[in-house]
């Protein structure tokens, strides 16, 4: 375990409620300690892991699935000191399988808790069936606005995408001469982001060029829509993409002349990870804002950033991976707390874990459960041959 990871699970139960959570379990009365379903066991607890194996997300759901493990490794298998059993789903591309998946782990599998989820559709499906069933769900990327309201069952380690999309807003109206073109896939994601964006961007005097949604997932040729963004005299541009999309759509940027004329700006799931070294020198000059970058220069995130790329095959970790690993330490400081590993005890006790220490800096729930965070503006820059997030400077807004 490295001292950042101790420091990670460093709040215990007092020493006389431990005996007593102790002697309760070993009484075999762990389960009678809470009255909701979920299976728990006292001394043990299932959890759901629901991520993209396949699609367009598939590399998120990689290092997501990398972050989780991470924690789990360095904390011998164990969220407050609780053995845990991890059932795997595939999240598929959207709903169709991941609704199903997630049906599965909480009715055929039974588990105690949910944790993942990186399509916003899919998550609002999930969220109703895991609220009924008084199972908490720890949302480790999803990012629609209506998933995280203050719901006792719902938590989220990531972001809201209204304020993500928000947060770039006042910068690009500052920075741009002239109207900016917005584009985004159509769904739930794709349309917050975009409306989280103008909110702030036009609030800062930006004017907006026009706007394309594209079908997600199938869409394979950006030209019809780059055109609209050159016929509109367009002096930027903003997406949202992330994952197989955001290679594609940044080389085809690229390719079609804009990159020159036109700044891209984004959330930074668009040069996140290993789809920055795919699209290579066409992101360079790209600006996103994130609640993470592995270039943040902390002592625990370079800790971290060493004990992941030990651990998943050399890989840097992205704001996906922080995302699951902070899930493990929220639900380990939970379930430390927790007078039972059933599903009401842990909801209850998550309402209380406090202060989160993670490789983005310590952070907090908000009132809707939501991390409360700081977004930094990002530059794609070529250092020394290798192609990085550079950090800019925090945002504000
Ligand atoms: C979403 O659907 O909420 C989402 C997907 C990929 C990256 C970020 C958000």
């Amino acid at each position: 375990m490295t001292a950042f990871a101790r420091r990670a699970s460093g709040r215990h139960l007092p020493f006389a409620a431990g005996l007593m959570a102790l002697a309760l379990s070993a009484a075999g009365c762990g389960d009678s300690l809470g009255s909701g379903s979920g299976a728990g066991s006292g001394d043990a607890v299932t959890v759901g892991l629901l991520l993209p194996e396949s699609g367009v997300y598939e590399s998120l759901g990689k290092d997501m699935s990398c972050g989780w493990d991470l924690y789990l490794d360095e904390h011998d298998g164990k969220l407050g000191g609780k053995d845990v059993t991890v059932v795997r789903a595939d999240e598929g591309e959207g709903p169709d399988v991941g609704v199903e998946a997630g049906n599965k782990l909480l009715t055929q599998d039974q588990v105690s808790v949910l944790v993942g989820v990186v399509h916003s559709a899919t998550a609002l499906a999930v969220k109703e069936a895991a609220v009924q069933r008084k199972v908490p769900f720890i949302v480790a990327n999803a990012g629609a606005q209506d998933l995280a309201d203050g719901s006792e069952y719902v938590w989220r380690t990531s972001f809201s995408l209204p304020h993500l999309g928000g947060s770039l807003g006042k910068h690009v109206a500052e920075s741009v001469d002239g109207p900016v073109y917005v584009m985004a896939p159509d769904y739930t994601a794709g349309h917050e982001t975009v409306q989280g964006f103008r909110e702030t961007f036009e609030a800062a005097g930006g004017d907006v060029a026009g706007e394309s949604f594209t079908p997600f997932g199938t869409t394979s040729n950006w030209q019809p829509y780059l055109s609209k963004v050159k016929a509109s005299g367009a002096k930027a541009l903003y997406v949202f993409y992330a994952g197989g999309e955001a290679v594609k759509f940044v080389q085809q940027y690229a390719k079609f002349g804009l990159g020159q004329s036109v700044p891209l700006y984004s959330p930074g799931f668009l040069t996140e990870g290993g789809v920055l070294a795919a699209q290579g020198q066409a992101a360079v000059g790209v600006q996103t804002s994130l609640h993470y970058s592995n270039a943040i220069d902390t002592p625990e995130n370079a800790e971290f950033i060493e004990a992941y790329q030990a651990a998943c095959e050399g890989a840097v970790p992205t704001a996906y991976s922080v995302q699951a690993y902070d899930a493990a330490a929220a639900l380990d400081l939970a379930l430390t707390e927790a007078d039972g590993t059933d599903g009401e005890s842990i909801a209850r006790a998550l309402s209380s874990v406090g202060e989160i220490p993670s490789p983005r800096g310590a952070w907090s729930f908000d009132e809707n459960h939501n991390p409360d965070q700081v977004y930094y503006l990002r530059e794609v820059r070529n250092e020394g041959g290798t192609l990085a997030n550079v950090i800019v400077e925090p945002l504000t807004d």
